[in-house]
């Protein structure tokens, strides 16, 4: 056995996955909310029998490792390495060197050695004497923090940082322009950060994904602050600043304060605020809120208080409300960035961070504040602010308690809110429809020969339900081509075994039918308890499936004889006739259980 395989076999995959979601037993498998995609109700599905996974919602899956490659974002070799560990496997060599993560395990060391770099110009060098001294006198930033946060200087000079790494370290050109560190102008490599006061940014992990530099004077180009580009392992939006130092809080209070910039996070940990983060600048994307979702759902937004912060607390509201986020909004003292209100007056922004409102009463105040209620306008203003986001609240009675306060504000009726919000949910399934995949909307025929096999693979008596659906099939010839095959392996199994084993069964099927027996042995089932509904089921399931195949051939008779009546062959039409009337015939017996 390989040692892939070794490790799979060793590693079981309802532990490992129930060390990141709760898992619910549903009847021989186990089920959760996906955490790759926006769901309510369970569909990603774990067989403890088959070792495998599988969302039926975003149609992800596979085994321990592609598990942990999803969740935990990683390259395959980093999971075999994070599953070998677990598992007490030990691995040869060879898994170290090839492939994209020791890339990625490039760019990581080549970061840490930029970061000890800037580090060291700012805390011993001449050169970051001034940037020590703007941290120190201008932002109140001691040097304790600036060991906290690893925090450096990016020297004036255009290529101090690059010439030490390919000088003294021994780098190609190519690994630091890859890593985002250092670009080529005019054949010279340059480093792209110059005369800044640099920010790593840290994955949860601990890995140094990228910087952000800030100017401390005038004389640097470019804005206040740049970001590494996008690399191998630095994507904008999917990380947050301090999140590495601020996790184990976070989940010890249960709560999380997101803010907007490197400063706020630096300066409110200062103050003894520990569980704070901060999204640089932008709206909390998906990935940030699953990122989050690992450590808690209760959220407050500590954001700018100008049009840019209320559009990304909206935006950012959407995604949060939809993953299930308590939110709230912290108001600062006269709108200051937390970094700024704390310099101002500390003890007015503790009382401030106290007494944040939930999210829905944020907007609520906002959107009176904005628009005077009085005039007609300035009612349907407030109703076109506010209805788009109240419509998606999750939580029922909450939204209703919101739309009855709007309702009884705005001196009007529930009901023509609910009408209102209907008329705008309208629009958005028109806007929706258009973009839905076909997967979607996939033939009935493909759904019901998919049931069809989960009905009789799930069944606590395959064979009796497979002889039935078998009866009731008759002549039919499946549709996917895979499931026929599988059905066909049934029909051989079942004619030397009377019991029905997964694994040995998976292990005399061709690997290309694997995914399919798996994605119906994992298919939720609708609540069929007794066993005799899943034979019914599978009767009306088969009965359906070969109406559907009837119907389809007595169209396809029927475009053949009127060809063949506009070439007058007799002989042929006859034989055609008979044919299609006995199809109709066929049809019509069992048409019953077609709805
Ligand atoms: N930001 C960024 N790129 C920019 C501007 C801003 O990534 N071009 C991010 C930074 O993380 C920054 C945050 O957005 O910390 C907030 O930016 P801004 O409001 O401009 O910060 P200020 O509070 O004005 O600046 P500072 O506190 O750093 O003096
Ligand atoms: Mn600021």
């Amino acid at each position: 056995m390989d040692q892939v395989a070794q490790i799979r076999e060793k590693i079981d995959l309802v532990s490992l996955v129930q060390e990141y979601l709760p898992l619910k037993k549903a009847g021989r498998n186990f089920k959760a909310v996906c955490p790759f995609h926006n769901e309510k109700t369970p569909s990603f599905v774990i067989s403890p029998e088959r070792q495998i996974w599988h969302c039926f919602g975003c149609q992800k899956g596979g085994d321990c490792f592609t598990f942990l490659m999803e969740y935990e974002k990683l390259e395959f070799p980093e999971a075999l390495r994070a599953l070998a560990k677990k598992s007490g496997v030990e691995l040869k060599e060879s898994f170290f060197q090839t492939g994209l993560s020791s890339k990625k395990d490039k760019i990581y060391v080549l970061n840490r050695l930029a970061l000890n770099f800037y580090h060291y110009v700012l805390t011993k060098h001449n050169a970051g004497k001034k940037a020590l001294s703007y941290l120190e006198n201008e932002r109140k930033i001691d040097k304790k923090l600036i060991e906290t946060f690893a925090l450096g200087f990016s020297p004036k000079e255009g290529n101090a940082l690059s010439n030490f790494l390919v000088a003294k370290k021994k780098y190609q050109k190519g690994d630091l322009i890859e890593a985002g560190i250092s670009f080529e102008y005019r054949g010279q490599l340059m480093d792209f950060f110059r005369n800044r006061v640099m920010f790593p940014l840290f994955d949860h992990r601990g890995n140094i994904v990228g910087f952000s530099g800030r100017v401390i004077d005038a004389s640097s180009d470019g804005g206040k602050y740049i970001n590494t580009r996008e690399t191998l392992v630095y994507h904008k939006g999917q990380m947050f600043f301090g999140l590495n130092t601020a996790k184990e809080e976070i989940k010890k209070l249960d709560k999380v304060i997101v803010t907007e910039g490197e400063l706020d996070v630096i300066s409110m940990f200062s103050q003894g605020y520990k569980n704070v983060i901060a999204i640089k600048g932008t709206a909390l994307t998906e990935d940030q809120a699953n990122l989050l979702a690992r450590f808690t759902k209760n959220i407050a937004l500590c954001l700018d208080q100008d049009i840019a912060g209320s559009e990304a607390t909206k935006r950012s509201f959407l995604v949060l409300e939809e993953k299930g986020f308590s939110t709230t909004v912290v108001l600062t003292p006269n709108g200051k960035d937390p970094d700024e209100a704390i310099r101002i007056d500390p003890v007015s922004f503790k009382k401030a961070l106290k007494s944040d409102i939930s999210i829905y009463d944020y907007f609520f105040n906002n959107a009176f504040a904005s628009f005077d209620k009085e005039t007609s306008s300035g009612t349907r203003k407030i109703t076109e602010e506010l209805l788009p986001i109240f419509m998606h609240i999750g939580n029922e009675i909450v939204k209703e308690h919101f739309l009855k306060k709007l309702a009884k504000e705005l001196n009007t009726s529930y009901e023509s809110l609910l009408r209102e919000i209907e008329k705008i949910e309208k629009k958005e399934v028109a806007k929706d429809e258009i973009v839905i995949p076909n997967k979607d909307r996939r033939e009935r025929t493909e759904i019901l020969e998919e049931y069809l096999l989960a009905l009789i693979i799930q069944s606590e008596i395959p064979l009796e339900i497979f002889e039935y659906a078998k009866e009731n099939l008759k002549d039919y010839k499946f549709n996917a081509s895979s499931i026929e095959k599988i059905v066909g392996f049934l029909d051989v199994y079942f004619k030397t075994h009377k019991q029905f084993d997964i694994k040995q069964f998976s292990s005399v099927l061709p690997q290309e039918l694997l995914k399919t027996f798996d994605i119906c042995f994992l298919l939720p089932m609708p609540k069929l308890l007794e066993e005799g509904q899943y034979q019914d089921e599978a009767k009306k399931a088969a009965k359906e499936l070969r109406a559907l195949f009837l119907k389809d051939k007595i169209k396809f008779l029927s475009q053949d004889l009127k060809n063949k009546e506009k070439d007058k062959k007799p002989e042929e039409i006859k034989k055609l006739e008979e044919e299609l009337s006995e199809l109709i015939h066929l049809l019509s017996t069992s048409a019953s259980v077609i709805q």
